[in-house]
């Protein structure tokens, strides 16, 4: 069966290893000792996948590209219509609905790490806190992290309303990162893949990133504050 190339590599490992690290970071939220480690590691890798895929969104391959799936709301409001109706539309990257919903998982998750960071709870206080911290902002971390399954909820009943208006497995597309030809217009061609260099540059980049957020990172005093004591009232700064 012919099929056709439609989501990247690097767009596919973001997208799974983002679904991991994110059930990671919710198994491990909340708890004292080697799970509140975890729980910032996860945080902070799931900050540079976002951040990778904000590159992306306007460097990657041509599905990824922001400016190929964001759409206005006529797009989006004749999509709606095409999920209920007996005539699915099938789409070679994201839907207008999806396109839209995949920026505010995006923003919904950064905003979790960016409160993690910021927060100050019982025996923990985030790296930014000293600089930007506030109080209050741990139960805004809470709760953004409460309504999150909601988000995924509607995600996933989107991905699966969208797959079978289209009859096309969503799933599988971003597993294989192919869709089967016979259910896309006739002609359509592989995705244009990121400029090789500039897609290496961004990983750089990236890894880059990563290595300094490690390297500045006191492991030794998060180990500390994984088994709290509660911290002192005044200024959240630990002795
Ligand atoms: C923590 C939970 C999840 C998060 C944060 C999440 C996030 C995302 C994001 C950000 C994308 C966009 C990928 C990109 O363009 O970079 C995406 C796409 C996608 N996700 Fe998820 N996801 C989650 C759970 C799931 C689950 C459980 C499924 C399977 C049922 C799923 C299936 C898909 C599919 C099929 C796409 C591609 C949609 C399309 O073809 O337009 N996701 N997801």
């Amino acid at each position: 069966m012919k099929t056709v190339e439609i989501w990247d590599l690097p767009t596919r490992l973001f997208k799974w290893s983002l679904v991991m690290l994110v059930a990671l970071s919710w198994g491990t939220g909340g708890q004292s000792g080697t799970a509140f480690i975890v729980h910032v590691v996860s945080g902070y890798l799931i900050a540079l996948l976002i951040l990778f895929r904000i590159v992306w969104g306007f460097v990657g391959g041509e599905h990824a590209r922001f400016a190929g799936f964001l759409r206005g709301p006529g797009a989006v409001l004749r999509h709606l219509g095409t999920l209920f109706g007996a005539k699915g539309e099938a789409h070679l990257g994201h839907t207008p609905a999806g396109g839209w919903m995949i920026l505010l998982m995006l923003g919904w998750v950064a905003a979790i790490v960016v409160t993690g960071l910021l927060s100050r709870g019982e025996g923990y206080a985030g790296p930014l806190w000293p600089y930007l911290g506030g109080e209050g902002l741990a139960e805004v971390h809470e709760t953004l992290v409460e309504i999150l399954p909601f988000i995924v909820g509607v995600h996933v009943v989107g991905v699966l309303l969208g797959g079978a208006a289209a009859k096309q497995s969503l799933i599988l597309a971003m597993v294989s990162g192919r869709k089967e030809a016979t259910e896309l217009p006739p002609g359509t061609a592989d995705a244009k893949p990121a400029a090789p260099r500039t897609a290496l540059i961004a990983l750089s980049l990236m890894a880059a990133l990563g290595a300094v957020a490690f390297l500045a990172t006191d492991f030794a005093g998060l180990n500390a504050q994984a088994s709290p004591e509660p911290l002192e009232d005044e200024g959240g700064e630990r002795d």
